[in-house]
């Protein structure tokens, strides 16, 4: 079985710097079990070859992808892995918190959720409600962490004045060619990484592989890159994010050679120089 290279947070907890995404795995807003097979042999497959963290959602396939999830993990040892979910940012009410943790966690088959995020910021419930839960949450040991998803500066800052806990990860849209211009988050790489870096929290970026597509990758600094290291553009776009320090990235893949690459990915090493190089790639250069 594979070693995916690893990364210490908040001195605390040790995690893989790749992990599987499964929006899409189950249906997008609404379950969808037509492919179930194809989903649950993908994620029996990542855990096959060496993939620990699993990044789900309760709004994903609205819940199926939990419950794919927690049938596909059925097979494997449970303290090997490592999940996490994430609560909708629709949903930040105090009892609605608990209530949503309690589905996830009865969709995925697991007595305790290790990663438990707030997917987006909702400006109509105050950040401090939503808190309290968490924090119910975490000393019931009903979660062992805690995370953000798609939060700016100014929430994360106020996110801390609510918890004593540990931030694990602000998890953002975050690649190669997306760099500060993301869907829901302005200014990721020059105001929300350096923060989150200044105050230990990892980063785990979504979309790190662009949705597959590989028009952006024919830059020709990536494909000189292909030659060089005898990669893939993607890996090479992979490998570039994860040499980011406190990084980690969560690839939706279901392909067996999706899956395959992608560990290879992160198990090479790149000169200063060419990183450096990559750096200056902006989203107004493709
Ligand atoms: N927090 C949030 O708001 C948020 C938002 C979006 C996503 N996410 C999380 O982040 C995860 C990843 O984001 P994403 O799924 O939107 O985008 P992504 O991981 O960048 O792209 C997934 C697509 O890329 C393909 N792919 C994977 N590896 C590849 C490779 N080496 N070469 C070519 N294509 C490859 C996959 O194909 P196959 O499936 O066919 O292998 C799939 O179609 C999600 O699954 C989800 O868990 C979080």
């Amino acid at each position: 079985m594979s070693i995916i290279p690893e990364i210490v947070i908040q001195n605390q907890l040790t995690l893989p710097v790749l992990g599987l995404g499964t929006w899409e795995m189950g249906g997008r807003q609404k379950a969808d079990t037509s492919e179930d097979k194809k989903w649950l042999h993908a994620i029996d497959f990542a855990i096959g070859n060496g993939i620990k963290h699993i990044d789900t959602a309760a709004i994903y396939g609205a819940g199926h992808a939990e419950k794919l999830v927690g049938e596909a993990i059925k097979n494997h040892e449970r303290n090997k892995l490592f999940i996490t979910t994430k609560v909708s940012g629709d949903t930040l009410q105090f009892n609605d918190v608990l209530r949503s943790a309690a589905a996830s966690r009865k969709r995925l088959g697991i007595d305790q959720i290790d990663l438990f995020l707030l997917h987006w910021p909702n400006a109509k419930v105050p950040l401090s409600q939503t808190m309290s839960a968490i924090n119910k949450l975490l000393e019931d040991k009903t979660i062992r962490y805690f995370g953000l998803s798609n939060f700016p500066v100014k929430l994360l800052h106020e996110v801390a004045f609510y918890t004593e806990a540990p931030i694990i990860t602000n998890q953002v849209e975050y690649n190669l060619f997306t760099r500060n211009k993301a869907s829901y988050n302005q200014n990721i790489e020059s105001e929300v990484i350096p923060y989150c870096h200044k105050n230990g929290i990892s980063i785990t970026a979504w979309r790190p592989v662009l949705k597959g597509d590989s028009s952006t990758l024919t830059h020709p600094l990536v494909q000189a890159l292909t030659t060089k290291y005898n990669k893939t553009a993607f890996q090479i776009a992979l490998n570039w994010l994860i040499s980011k320090p406190l990084m980690l990235a969560i690839p939706k893949m279901t392909s067996e050679a999706h899956i395959l690459e992608n560990i290879e990915a992160v198990k090479f090493i790149m000169e200063a120089e060419d990183i450096l190089a990559l750096d200056g790639i902006t989203e107004a250069a493709v």
